[in-house]
C-alpha cells in the first residue's frame, strides 16, 4: 500500500477505534489494563501519565500541547490532574469531539482546545506552550524530524517535552528487522535511532527511559482480559476486528520479548 493511502487508512481505523472505545466494555478493559477510560490507543497508563506529568513539572497556569492525542488521553487528564490548560491535537475530528465534551466536566479551572492538525505542520506560534506530550505517536507516523522541528518550534526555550516511542531494537540483522517492522505500528521504523533524531531537530535529551518490561506486561494484560470479554467483544467490532485486535497484540508482545522492538520515554528540552 503506498504510505498516504496507508496513512490515510489508519485515520479512519483511529476513528473507528474512539467511537467504539466509549463503549461499556473497552472501557472496563482499558480501565483494568491502564487504569483510565479516555478511549486510550497508545500504551500510556494512568501510573505512566502521571509519572509524565511530574517529569514536565506541570503546575496551574501553564499551558499543555497534547499532540497525537486522540480523545484526550493522556493530555487532558494531566491537565485536569494539575490544574493547567491544555491544547489537543489529532487528525480524526471523532477523538477530538469525545475530548472537547469531556473537557466541560473535567477542566478543573483550566482551558482546553481542541485542533485538527498534522503534527508536521503544527498551526501555533513560536514559543507558545510551556510543556509538549505525545504518547506513541512517532510510531504512527511518516515524516519524524518533521514532526520534531514543529514540536521545538512551539514549546517555549524552558519548557519541556516528554514523548513515548515504539521503536525497533538496535543492531538487528535484515530478517529481525523485516519482523519487527512486521510486528510493529504503522510506521515504527525511524531513519536514525531517536536520540540522534532529537539532537538533529533541535532538543537536548535530558532524560531515557526503558518501558519495554512495562509494555510486555501491558500487552499480556489486553491479551487476557479481551480473551475473558470475549464474546461481548465479538459482539462489538466483529469476529474479523476481534482476531485482528488479538493477532495485533501477540505480535506486539512476541516482538517486544524477543528483543526486537522497544518502548522508551524520551524527556527532551529545546536547544537554546
Ligand atoms: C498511538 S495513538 C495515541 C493516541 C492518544 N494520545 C493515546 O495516548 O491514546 C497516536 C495518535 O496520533 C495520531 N496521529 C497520527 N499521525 C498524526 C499526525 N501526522 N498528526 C497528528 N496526529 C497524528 C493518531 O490519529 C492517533 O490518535
Amino acid at each position: 500500500m503506498h504510505p498516504r493511502e496507508a496513512e490515510r487508512a489508519q485515520r479512519e481505523r483511529m476513528a473507528v477505534f474512539y467511537e467504539r472505545a466509549r463503549s461499556p466494555v473497552m472501557q472496563d478493559i482499558e480501565r483494568r489494563v491502564c487504569g483510565c477510560d479516555y478511549g486510550a490507543s497508545s500504551w500510556t497508563t494512568r501510573a505512566e501519565a502521571d509519572a509524565l506529568s511530574e517529569l514536565l513539572g506541570l503546575k496551574p497556569g501553564d499551558h499543555l500541547l497534547d499532540v497525537g492525542a486522540g480523545s484526550g488521553w493522556p493530555g487532558l487528564y494531566m491537565a485536569s490532574q494539575r490544574g493547567c490548560d491544555v491544547t489537543l491535537v489529532d487528525l480524526p475530528l471523532a477523538g477530538l469531539r469525545i475530548a472537547s465534551r469531556r473537557s466541560l466536566l473535567e477542566c478543573n479551572g483550566g482551558r482546553c482546545l481542541v485542533t485538527v492538525a498534522d503534527a508536521a505542520q503544527l498551526p501555533f506560534g513560536l514559543a507558545t506552550f510551556d510543556a509538549l506530550s505525545h504518547s506513541d505517536l512517532l510510531c504512527c507516523l511518516r515524516d519524524k524530524q518533521a514532526a520534531l522541528a514543529s514540536c521545538r518550534q512551539v514549546l517555549r526555550v524552558s519548557g519541556r517535552m516528554a514523548l513515548t516511542v515504539i521503536s525497533l531494537a538496535s543492531g538487528l540483522t535484515a530478517l529481525q528487522k523485516a519482523r519487527a517492522i512486521e510486528a510493529g505500528p504503522l510506521f515504527v521504523e525511524a531513519p536514525t535511532a531517536y536520540p540522534e533524531l532529537l539532537r538533529e531537530t533541535g532538543w537536548r535529551v535530558i532524560e531515557v527511559q526503558d518501558l519495554s518490561a512495562e509494555s510486555i506486561a501491558l500487552c499480556g494484560q489486553f491479551i487476557a482480559s479481551d480473551n475473558e470479554r470475549r464474546e461481548e467483544l465479538i459482539g462489538l467490532l466483529g469476529q474479523s476486528d476481534f482476531d485482528d485486535r488479538q493477532s495485533l497484540w501477540h505480535a506486539r508482545l512476541s516482538g517486544l520479548r524477543e528483543g526486537l522492538l522497544r518502548r522508551q520515554l524520551f524527556v527532551a528540552t529545546p536547544v537554546g
